[in-house]
Protein backbone atom coordinates (compact mmCIF):
# COMPACT_ATOMS: atom_id res chain seq x y z
CA UNK A 1 0.00 0.00 0.00
CA UNK A 2 2.65 2.66 -0.80
CA UNK A 3 1.81 6.30 -1.28
CA UNK A 4 1.44 7.70 -5.14
CA UNK A 5 3.54 10.42 -5.90
CA UNK A 6 1.68 12.81 -7.93
CA UNK A 7 3.51 16.17 -9.95
CA UNK A 8 1.04 18.65 -11.42
CA UNK A 9 1.80 20.65 -14.86
CA UNK A 10 -0.64 23.77 -14.63
CA UNK A 11 -1.77 25.14 -11.49
CA UNK A 12 -4.42 27.05 -12.28
CA UNK A 13 -8.19 27.55 -11.52
CA UNK A 14 -8.91 23.71 -12.97
CA UNK A 15 -5.46 22.07 -11.77
CA UNK A 16 -5.91 23.15 -8.02
CA UNK A 17 -9.69 22.27 -8.08
CA UNK A 18 -8.88 18.60 -8.87
CA UNK A 19 -5.78 17.95 -6.95
CA UNK A 20 -7.07 19.68 -3.67
CA UNK A 21 -10.48 17.38 -4.33
CA UNK A 22 -8.48 13.97 -4.80
CA UNK A 23 -6.08 15.13 -1.65
CA UNK A 24 -9.04 15.60 0.08
CA UNK A 25 -10.60 11.88 -0.28
CA UNK A 26 -6.96 10.01 0.06
CA UNK A 27 -4.47 9.91 2.27
CA UNK A 28 -2.38 7.70 0.16
CA UNK A 29 -2.28 10.04 -2.78
CA UNK A 30 0.97 12.64 -2.07
CA UNK A 31 1.44 16.20 -4.79
CA UNK A 32 5.12 15.89 -4.70
CA UNK A 33 6.08 18.25 -7.62
CA UNK A 34 4.60 21.05 -9.32
CA UNK A 35 5.31 23.30 -12.59
CA UNK A 36 3.45 26.23 -14.02
CA UNK A 37 5.59 29.19 -15.88
CA UNK A 38 3.40 32.27 -13.97
CA UNK A 39 4.42 32.15 -10.25
CA UNK A 40 1.05 33.18 -8.98
CA UNK A 41 -0.47 30.09 -9.98
CA UNK A 42 2.44 28.13 -8.62
CA UNK A 43 2.04 29.83 -5.09
CA UNK A 44 -1.41 29.33 -5.18
CA UNK A 45 -1.39 25.64 -5.26
CA UNK A 46 1.27 25.94 -2.75
CA UNK A 47 -1.29 27.52 -0.43
CA UNK A 48 -4.19 26.05 -1.13
CA UNK A 49 -3.55 22.02 -1.59
CA UNK A 50 -0.13 21.15 -1.79
CA UNK A 51 2.15 22.49 0.71
CA UNK A 52 5.65 21.05 0.62
CA UNK A 53 5.86 20.17 -3.15
CA UNK A 54 8.67 20.30 -5.18
CA UNK A 55 8.84 23.32 -6.83
CA UNK A 56 10.32 22.52 -10.80
CA UNK A 57 11.95 24.69 -13.66
CA UNK A 58 10.53 22.71 -16.33
CA UNK A 59 7.72 20.10 -17.06
CA UNK A 60 10.40 17.71 -18.09
CA UNK A 61 12.40 17.44 -15.16
CA UNK A 62 9.14 17.08 -13.04
CA UNK A 63 7.99 14.20 -15.47
CA UNK A 64 11.22 12.52 -15.20
CA UNK A 65 11.71 12.95 -11.46
CA UNK A 66 11.76 8.87 -9.35
CA UNK A 67 9.52 9.73 -7.02
CA UNK A 68 6.42 10.96 -9.23
CA UNK A 69 4.10 7.75 -10.28
CA UNK A 70 1.25 10.18 -11.93
CA UNK A 71 1.79 13.55 -14.26
CA UNK A 72 -1.50 15.41 -14.08
CA UNK A 73 -1.74 17.87 -16.80
CA UNK A 74 -3.94 21.25 -16.63
CA UNK A 75 -1.67 23.57 -18.71
CA UNK A 76 -3.46 25.53 -21.87
CA UNK A 77 -4.36 23.06 -24.41
CA UNK A 78 -1.98 23.64 -26.82
CA UNK A 79 0.52 22.33 -24.34
CA UNK A 80 -0.83 18.96 -23.54
CA UNK A 81 0.65 17.14 -26.44
CA UNK A 82 4.36 17.79 -25.73
CA UNK A 83 3.50 17.17 -22.06
CA UNK A 84 1.49 14.30 -22.19
CA UNK A 85 4.16 12.65 -24.70
CA UNK A 86 6.87 13.49 -22.20
CA UNK A 87 5.05 11.69 -19.38
CA UNK A 88 5.07 8.44 -21.76
CA UNK A 89 8.44 8.47 -22.47
CA UNK A 90 9.55 8.81 -19.21
CA UNK A 91 6.67 5.90 -18.15
CA UNK A 92 4.62 8.13 -16.22
CA UNK A 93 0.89 7.52 -16.06
CA UNK A 94 -1.14 10.37 -17.06
CA UNK A 95 -4.24 12.57 -15.98
CA UNK A 96 -4.77 14.94 -18.43
CA UNK A 97 -7.76 18.38 -19.07
CA UNK A 98 -10.12 18.16 -21.94
CA UNK A 99 -9.53 19.51 -24.55
CA UNK A 100 -6.87 16.21 -25.61
CA UNK A 101 -5.24 18.45 -27.87
CA UNK A 102 -5.88 21.07 -30.17
CA UNK A 103 -5.42 19.43 -33.84
CA UNK A 104 -5.75 15.89 -35.07
CA UNK A 105 -2.37 15.32 -35.43
CA UNK A 106 -1.60 15.82 -31.60
CA UNK A 107 -3.93 13.95 -30.76
CA UNK A 108 -2.65 10.89 -33.14
CA UNK A 109 0.74 11.64 -31.77
CA UNK A 110 -0.79 11.44 -28.16
CA UNK A 111 -2.25 7.98 -28.75
CA UNK A 112 0.87 6.74 -30.08
CA UNK A 113 3.04 7.52 -27.41
CA UNK A 114 0.36 6.10 -24.82
CA UNK A 115 0.37 2.74 -26.77
CA UNK A 116 3.77 2.53 -26.98
CA UNK A 117 4.34 3.63 -23.00
CA UNK A 118 1.61 0.45 -22.11
CA UNK A 119 1.10 3.25 -19.33
CA UNK A 120 -2.51 4.24 -17.99
CA UNK A 121 -4.59 7.70 -19.21
CA UNK A 122 -7.30 9.54 -18.22
CA UNK A 123 -9.13 12.61 -19.12
CA UNK A 124 -10.51 15.02 -17.56
CA UNK A 125 -14.70 15.08 -18.88
CA UNK A 126 -16.08 15.86 -15.87
CA UNK A 127 -19.36 15.68 -17.09
CA UNK A 128 -19.21 12.35 -17.71
CA UNK A 129 -18.74 11.56 -13.59
CA UNK A 130 -21.96 13.82 -13.50
CA UNK A 131 -24.67 12.03 -11.90
CA UNK A 132 -26.84 13.48 -13.44
CA UNK A 133 -25.53 12.28 -16.90
CA UNK A 134 -25.10 8.92 -15.61
CA UNK A 135 -28.90 8.73 -14.65
CA UNK A 136 -29.81 10.08 -18.38
CA UNK A 137 -27.72 7.43 -20.21
CA UNK A 138 -28.98 4.44 -17.39
CA UNK A 139 -32.43 5.86 -18.90
CA UNK A 140 -31.71 5.50 -22.35
CA UNK A 141 -29.89 1.97 -21.66
CA UNK A 142 -32.83 0.87 -19.93
CA UNK A 143 -35.26 1.52 -22.55
CA UNK A 144 -37.11 4.24 -21.64
CA UNK A 145 -37.55 5.98 -24.62
CA UNK A 146 -36.71 3.32 -27.35
CA UNK A 147 -34.00 3.67 -29.52
CA UNK A 148 -32.86 7.56 -30.17
CA UNK A 149 -33.80 9.02 -33.59
CA UNK A 150 -32.62 12.54 -32.80
CA UNK A 151 -31.39 14.60 -30.22
CA UNK A 152 -30.90 18.59 -29.55
CA UNK A 153 -28.33 19.79 -26.85
CA UNK A 154 -26.69 23.31 -26.00
CA UNK A 155 -24.55 25.01 -23.87
CA UNK A 156 -25.41 28.58 -23.37
CA UNK A 157 -23.00 30.57 -20.67
CA UNK A 158 -23.54 32.61 -18.05
CA UNK A 159 -22.35 36.46 -19.98
CA UNK A 160 -19.92 36.90 -16.95
CA UNK A 161 -18.57 33.36 -18.17
CA UNK A 162 -18.69 34.23 -21.57
CA UNK A 163 -16.55 37.43 -20.56
CA UNK A 164 -14.08 35.58 -18.95
CA UNK A 165 -13.44 33.60 -22.22
CA UNK A 166 -13.07 36.79 -24.49
CA UNK A 167 -10.58 37.98 -21.80
CA UNK A 168 -8.34 35.25 -20.70
CA UNK A 169 -5.98 32.61 -23.09
CA UNK A 170 -9.00 31.01 -24.22
CA UNK A 171 -10.04 33.71 -26.82
CA UNK A 172 -6.81 32.71 -28.74
CA UNK A 173 -6.69 29.55 -30.83
CA UNK A 174 -3.37 29.57 -31.05
CA UNK A 175 -3.55 28.60 -27.35
CA UNK A 176 -6.97 26.70 -26.70
CA UNK A 177 -8.28 25.72 -30.29
CA UNK A 178 -11.45 26.80 -31.15
CA UNK A 179 -14.20 27.59 -28.41
CA UNK A 180 -16.47 24.38 -29.80
CA UNK A 181 -13.15 22.24 -29.02
CA UNK A 182 -12.33 24.29 -25.87
CA UNK A 183 -15.42 24.66 -24.00
CA UNK A 184 -18.10 22.26 -25.33
CA UNK A 185 -16.17 18.99 -26.27
CA UNK A 186 -18.01 17.84 -23.11
CA UNK A 187 -20.93 18.26 -24.39
CA UNK A 188 -19.63 16.40 -27.85
CA UNK A 189 -18.39 13.90 -25.70
CA UNK A 190 -21.72 13.47 -23.67
CA UNK A 191 -23.54 13.00 -27.39
CA UNK A 192 -21.12 10.63 -28.92
CA UNK A 193 -21.20 8.26 -25.65
CA UNK A 194 -25.53 8.90 -25.35
CA UNK A 195 -26.10 7.69 -29.05
CA UNK A 196 -23.18 5.31 -29.26
CA UNK A 197 -22.03 5.69 -32.28
CA UNK A 198 -19.28 7.38 -33.98
CA UNK A 199 -20.32 10.73 -36.31
CA UNK A 200 -19.97 10.48 -39.98
CA UNK A 201 -21.15 13.85 -41.21
CA UNK A 202 -21.12 17.69 -39.92
CA UNK A 203 -22.10 20.89 -41.00
CA UNK A 204 -22.18 24.21 -38.20
CA UNK A 205 -22.20 28.21 -39.04
CA UNK A 206 -21.06 30.57 -36.44
CA UNK A 207 -19.09 33.49 -35.64
CA UNK A 208 -18.05 36.65 -33.00
CA UNK A 209 -21.14 38.47 -32.66
CA UNK A 210 -21.22 40.13 -29.55
CA UNK A 211 -18.28 40.25 -27.79
CA UNK A 212 -16.82 43.10 -30.27
CA UNK A 213 -16.08 47.02 -29.56
CA UNK A 214 -19.43 48.50 -30.35
CA UNK A 215 -20.97 46.41 -27.89
CA UNK A 216 -19.26 48.07 -24.79
CA UNK A 217 -21.62 50.03 -24.22
CA UNK A 218 -23.37 47.20 -22.29
CA UNK A 219 -20.98 46.86 -19.52
CA UNK A 220 -22.42 50.47 -18.65
CA UNK A 221 -25.86 49.20 -19.13
CA UNK A 222 -25.81 46.91 -16.88
CA UNK A 223 -23.65 48.24 -13.79
CA UNK A 224 -21.66 46.37 -10.87
CA UNK A 225 -22.07 43.17 -8.80
CA UNK A 226 -22.94 43.68 -5.45
CA UNK A 227 -19.03 42.99 -5.34
CA UNK A 228 -18.60 46.56 -7.13
CA UNK A 229 -17.22 44.05 -10.15
CA UNK A 230 -18.41 45.28 -13.50
CA UNK A 231 -20.96 42.78 -16.06
CA UNK A 232 -18.60 40.62 -17.87
CA UNK A 233 -15.64 41.06 -15.85
CA UNK A 234 -16.63 39.19 -12.36
CA UNK A 235 -16.04 35.66 -13.20
CA UNK A 236 -12.41 33.55 -12.28
CA UNK A 237 -9.46 35.51 -11.50
CA UNK A 238 -6.54 36.78 -12.81
CA UNK A 239 -8.33 38.32 -16.33
CA UNK A 240 -7.53 42.04 -17.20
CA UNK A 241 -7.88 41.98 -20.41
CA UNK A 242 -11.66 43.64 -21.71
CA UNK A 243 -13.56 41.33 -23.08
CA UNK A 244 -14.73 43.43 -25.86
CA UNK A 245 -12.02 45.41 -27.25
CA UNK A 246 -9.66 42.10 -26.55
CA UNK A 247 -7.65 40.48 -29.47
CA UNK A 248 -9.56 37.63 -30.57
CA UNK A 249 -10.11 34.72 -33.19
CA UNK A 250 -12.71 32.69 -31.39
CA UNK A 251 -16.47 32.56 -32.09
CA UNK A 252 -19.17 33.29 -29.24
CA UNK A 253 -22.47 31.65 -30.83
CA UNK A 254 -22.23 28.51 -33.48
CA UNK A 255 -24.78 25.98 -33.83
CA UNK A 256 -23.81 22.61 -35.37
CA UNK A 257 -25.31 19.84 -37.19
CA UNK A 258 -23.97 15.88 -36.40
CA UNK A 259 -25.11 12.59 -38.41
CA UNK A 260 -24.09 9.44 -36.55
CA UNK A 261 -23.40 6.44 -38.52
CA UNK A 262 -26.43 4.39 -36.72
CA UNK A 263 -28.09 7.35 -38.60
CA UNK A 264 -29.05 9.36 -35.02
CA UNK A 265 -29.04 13.40 -36.17
CA UNK A 266 -28.03 16.01 -33.26
CA UNK A 267 -28.35 19.62 -33.52
CA UNK A 268 -25.78 21.40 -31.18
CA UNK A 269 -26.27 25.12 -29.98
CA UNK A 270 -23.94 27.29 -27.59
CA UNK A 271 -23.58 30.86 -27.26
CA UNK A 272 -21.17 32.94 -24.90
CA UNK A 273 -23.77 35.89 -23.72
CA UNK A 274 -26.95 34.10 -22.43
CA UNK A 275 -29.72 35.39 -19.88
CA UNK A 276 -30.46 31.48 -19.19
CA UNK A 277 -27.53 29.87 -19.02
CA UNK A 278 -28.50 26.42 -20.01
CA UNK A 279 -26.83 22.64 -20.34
CA UNK A 280 -30.04 21.07 -22.10
CA UNK A 281 -30.62 17.96 -23.82
CA UNK A 282 -33.78 17.05 -25.50
CA UNK A 283 -33.76 13.28 -26.47
CA UNK A 284 -36.03 11.83 -28.58
CA UNK A 285 -36.40 8.39 -28.93
CA UNK A 286 -38.88 5.75 -31.14
CA UNK A 287 -40.83 5.69 -27.43
CA UNK A 288 -40.29 8.65 -25.35
CA UNK A 289 -38.57 11.62 -24.89
CA UNK A 290 -35.86 12.66 -22.20
CA UNK A 291 -35.87 16.70 -21.89
CA UNK A 292 -33.01 17.56 -18.90
CA UNK A 293 -31.12 20.70 -17.83
CA UNK A 294 -27.53 19.89 -15.42
CA UNK A 295 -27.74 23.94 -14.62
CA UNK A 296 -31.14 23.46 -13.09
CA UNK A 297 -30.59 19.78 -12.48
CA UNK A 298 -33.53 18.60 -13.95
CA UNK A 299 -34.25 15.54 -15.69
CA UNK A 300 -37.84 14.62 -17.14
CA UNK A 301 -39.23 11.83 -19.18
CA UNK A 302 -42.65 10.85 -20.70
CA UNK A 303 -43.57 8.04 -22.78
CA UNK A 304 -45.49 8.40 -26.38
CA UNK A 305 -48.89 7.13 -25.75
CA UNK A 306 -52.36 8.23 -24.83
CA UNK A 307 -52.58 9.87 -21.47
CA UNK A 308 -49.01 9.56 -20.55
CA UNK A 309 -47.79 11.98 -18.34
CA UNK A 310 -44.11 13.08 -17.68
CA UNK A 311 -42.06 11.63 -14.96
CA UNK A 312 -39.56 13.20 -12.62
CA UNK A 313 -36.33 12.04 -11.85
CA UNK A 314 -34.53 13.73 -9.13
CA UNK A 315 -30.85 13.21 -8.60
CA UNK A 316 -30.37 15.55 -6.43
CA UNK A 317 -27.29 17.33 -8.58
CA UNK A 318 -27.31 20.85 -10.17
CA UNK A 319 -24.78 23.63 -11.62
CA UNK A 320 -22.10 23.64 -14.20
CA UNK A 321 -20.67 20.06 -13.60
CA UNK A 322 -23.67 18.97 -11.98
CA UNK A 323 -21.70 17.14 -9.03
CA UNK A 324 -19.09 15.64 -11.74
CA UNK A 325 -15.62 16.80 -10.03
CA UNK A 326 -15.98 15.01 -6.91
CA UNK A 327 -16.86 11.62 -9.20
CA UNK A 328 -13.45 12.31 -11.01
CA UNK A 329 -11.78 12.13 -8.43
CA UNK A 330 -12.37 9.09 -6.55
CA UNK A 331 -12.52 7.11 -9.75
CA UNK A 332 -9.12 8.42 -10.58
CA UNK A 333 -7.98 7.57 -7.45
CA UNK A 334 -9.20 4.36 -8.06
CA UNK A 335 -7.47 4.30 -11.14
CA UNK A 336 -3.95 5.66 -9.57
CA UNK A 337 -4.17 3.22 -6.50
CA UNK A 338 -5.86 0.56 -7.42
CA UNK A 339 -5.40 0.45 -11.40
CA UNK A 340 -8.46 0.54 -12.48
CA UNK A 341 -9.20 1.36 -15.83
CA UNK A 342 -10.02 4.82 -16.06
CA UNK A 343 -13.62 5.41 -16.69
CA UNK A 344 -12.81 7.67 -19.68
CA UNK A 345 -9.16 7.92 -21.63
CA UNK A 346 -8.12 8.73 -25.05
CA UNK A 347 -10.29 6.75 -27.31
CA UNK A 348 -13.00 9.12 -25.70
CA UNK A 349 -11.18 12.58 -26.36
CA UNK A 350 -9.80 11.94 -29.45
CA UNK A 351 -13.65 10.94 -30.85
CA UNK A 352 -14.88 14.23 -29.25
CA UNK A 353 -11.93 16.26 -30.51
CA UNK A 354 -12.41 15.06 -34.05
CA UNK A 355 -15.74 15.77 -34.68
CA UNK A 356 -14.80 19.38 -33.15
CA UNK A 357 -12.06 19.29 -35.53
CA UNK A 358 -14.68 18.39 -38.35
CA UNK A 359 -17.51 20.67 -37.06
CA UNK A 360 -15.19 23.82 -37.17
CA UNK A 361 -13.60 22.89 -40.37
CA UNK A 362 -17.12 23.28 -41.79
CA UNK A 363 -17.55 26.13 -40.17
CA UNK A 364 -14.50 27.95 -42.23
CA UNK A 365 -15.37 25.99 -45.28
CA UNK A 366 -19.42 26.68 -44.88
CA UNK A 367 -19.44 23.15 -46.54
CA UNK A 368 -20.72 19.41 -45.05
CA UNK A 369 -17.62 17.93 -43.79
CA UNK A 370 -17.48 13.98 -44.09
CA UNK A 371 -15.62 11.96 -41.28
CA UNK A 372 -14.45 9.64 -43.20
CA UNK A 373 -11.04 10.52 -43.43
CA UNK A 374 -10.54 11.52 -39.77
CA UNK A 375 -11.50 8.06 -39.10
CA UNK A 376 -8.71 6.49 -41.58
CA UNK A 377 -6.87 8.04 -39.83
CA UNK A 378 -7.42 7.10 -36.38
CA UNK A 379 -8.26 3.19 -37.02
CA UNK A 380 -4.21 3.49 -38.62
CA UNK A 381 -3.33 4.47 -34.76
CA UNK A 382 -5.59 3.15 -32.72
CA UNK A 383 -7.29 -0.04 -34.43
CA UNK A 384 -10.85 -0.87 -34.83
CA UNK A 385 -12.30 1.80 -31.81
CA UNK A 386 -15.24 2.95 -34.23
CA UNK A 387 -19.02 2.19 -33.74
CA UNK A 388 -21.76 1.77 -36.19
N1 LIG B 1 -12.82 19.37 -16.92
C1 LIG B 1 -13.35 20.57 -16.81
O1 LIG B 1 -14.51 20.70 -16.54
C2 LIG B 1 -12.48 21.78 -17.03
C3 LIG B 1 -12.90 23.04 -16.57
C4 LIG B 1 -12.05 24.14 -16.78
C5 LIG B 1 -10.86 23.97 -17.45
N2 LIG B 1 -10.49 22.73 -17.91
C6 LIG B 1 -9.22 22.54 -18.63
O2 LIG B 1 -8.16 22.67 -17.69
C7 LIG B 1 -7.02 23.27 -18.33
C8 LIG B 1 -6.64 24.52 -17.54
O3 LIG B 1 -7.74 25.41 -17.50
P1 LIG B 1 -7.97 26.40 -16.26
O4 LIG B 1 -9.40 26.73 -16.26
O5 LIG B 1 -7.35 25.83 -15.06
O6 LIG B 1 -7.16 27.66 -16.76
P2 LIG B 1 -6.31 28.67 -15.87
O7 LIG B 1 -6.02 29.83 -16.75
O8 LIG B 1 -6.99 28.91 -14.57
O9 LIG B 1 -4.96 27.87 -15.58
C9 LIG B 1 -4.10 27.47 -16.60
C10 LIG B 1 -2.70 27.41 -16.03
O10 LIG B 1 -1.83 26.85 -17.03
C11 LIG B 1 -0.59 27.55 -16.89
N3 LIG B 1 0.26 27.34 -18.06
C12 LIG B 1 0.35 28.08 -19.20
N4 LIG B 1 1.31 27.58 -20.00
C13 LIG B 1 1.82 26.50 -19.37
C14 LIG B 1 2.83 25.56 -19.69
N5 LIG B 1 3.54 25.64 -20.83
N6 LIG B 1 3.09 24.57 -18.81
C15 LIG B 1 2.43 24.49 -17.65
N7 LIG B 1 1.46 25.34 -17.28
C16 LIG B 1 1.16 26.34 -18.13
C17 LIG B 1 -1.00 28.98 -16.64
O11 LIG B 1 0.08 29.75 -16.12
C18 LIG B 1 -2.15 28.80 -15.65
O12 LIG B 1 -1.67 28.79 -14.32
C19 LIG B 1 -7.44 23.53 -19.77
O13 LIG B 1 -7.02 22.45 -20.55
C20 LIG B 1 -8.96 23.58 -19.70
O14 LIG B 1 -9.59 23.23 -20.90
C21 LIG B 1 -11.27 21.65 -17.69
Amino acid sequence: MRPIGIGVIGCGGMGRTIVAELLRQNERLQVRGLFDPDKRSVKAALDSCCPGAKVYRDYRSLVASSDIDWVMIASWNCYHREQAIAAFEAGKDVFCQKPLATNLEDCLAMCRAWKKSGRMFSIGFTLRYSPHYRKIKELLDGGTIGDIVSMEFNETLDFNHGGYIMGDWRRLTKYAGTHLLEKCCHDIDLANWMVGSDASRVASFGGLDFFVPRNRKHIKRLGKNEKGLEAYRTWGGMVNVDPFTSHKDIVDNQVAIIEYANGVRATFHTNCNSGIPERRMYIVGTEGAIRADVIAGTIETRRIGFGTKSEKVDVGVSGGHGGGDAVLCRELAASMLDRVPPTTGLTDGLKSAAVCFALDKALETGRVVSLQSYWRRVKRVLGSVLHR
